[in-house]
């Protein structure tokens, strides 16, 4: 049962009805807890939040699946906005960006350009910018885009899925490029021709490639909330000497805030994704499938 509502969500996150029905509708049905808000001021307010209590960020203005050059053209110029209000306001916190949203089913040219006039801003700021993983169907494609710029410039970084099966060698593939990757367990619908169907094999796959990254001497965004993981993890990082400065970790805007904060104050660099903006949707319904125990918590926001 769980496993079949999981999938409905995350079949009605790319829903382009359904998606643009909810950006008509504003933040709802509870989705406050995970989006900091529509605006960039609520996202800045909860950014120096969390900066107040020794954590950092990552804003996404939320969006994905753009098939028109306007709407990739909103979107990269919100992309630039992000990064000026971050600079502006001086709180601690980078970028990071769902390349669908930037023109990728339209043609790689038209997304490579936006993504160089982001890179281009951000280089100016001296911030960073992360390319995140979608589906399947994207994830050639965007390791060639990463691979190109990765050529030109040096605060960029892309993002690994354990649950697929050719992880294991893209990890060694990046690793000629020093690459910055944040490392997920990863959260699409993917066949088993792809990608490890039982959860056992994805949880096993991700602490050998969170392994490998490390002694392989890259930096590592480790992003899970999976705290049995997490305390593997340190003990590995302990136990090879790792430097505190060569890797982070990553959770999302209200989930686990509690283990976020216990991290943060055991003197670990924690680092909080924080969306924003109307288009919630899709991001709404992949939380929900991660966890579908959190539709009761919906229910109850629907009929408050
Ligand atoms: P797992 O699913 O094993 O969960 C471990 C525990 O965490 C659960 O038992 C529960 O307690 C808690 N938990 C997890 N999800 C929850 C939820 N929604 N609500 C409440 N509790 C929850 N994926 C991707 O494909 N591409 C990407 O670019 C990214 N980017 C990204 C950034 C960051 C910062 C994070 C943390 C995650 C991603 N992901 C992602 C999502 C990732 O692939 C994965 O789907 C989720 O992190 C859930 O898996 P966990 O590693 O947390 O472990």
């Amino acid at each position: 049962m769980s496993k079949l509502l999981s999938k409905s969500f995350v079949s009605l996150s790319t829903n382009q009805v359904a998606n643009r029905m909810a950006k008509k509708y504003g933040l709802k049905f509870g989705a406050k807890r995970f989006v900091a808000g529509d605006n960039t001021q609520s996202a800045v307010e909860c950014v120096r939040e969390l900066n107040r209590n020794g954590m950092v960020a990552m804003l996404n203005y939320l969006g994905e699946f753009v098939s028109t050059e306007g709407a990739a053209a909103e979107a990269t110029n919100n992309c630039i906005k992000t990064l000026e209000v971050i600079y502006e306001s001086g709180i601690d916190c980078n970028l990071t960006v769902k390349i669908t949203s930037l023109g990728l089913d339209i043609n790689k040219e038209l997304c490579l350009s936006n993504l160089k006039k982001i890179l281009d801003k951000a280089k100016a700021y001296g911030n960073f910018v992360r390319i995140e993983m979608e589906d399947y169907s994207h994830c050639q494609l965007t390791l060639d885009i990463y691979k190109e710029l990765r050529r030109d410039y040096d605060n960029i970084g892309t993002v690994l899925q354990a649950y697929l099966y050719r992880t294991e060698k893209d990890i060694n593939d990046l690793n000629k490029y020093n690459a910055n990757l944040r490392l997920v367990k990863g959260a699409y619908n993917e066949p088993a021709a792809v990608a490890f169907p039982k959860k056992s094999d994805v949880d096993k796959s991700y602490e050998n490639m969170i392994k490998t990254h490390l002694l392989n001497g890259n930096y590592a965004g480790i992003a899970t909330h999976d705290d049995v993981m997490i305390e593997k993890i340190i003990k590995f990082i302990d136990e090879n000497r790792i430097h505190k400065n060569q890797f982070e970790f990553q959770m999302l805007y209200g989930i686990r805030s509690e283990l976020q904060k216990q991290l943060a104050d055991r003197g670990y660099k924690v680092r909080v994704y924080v969306p924003y903006g109307i288009d919630w949707f899709g991001y709404f319904m992949r939380r929900l499938a991660e966890r579908p125990e959190n539709v009761a918590f919906v229910l109850k926001n629907t009929f408050k």
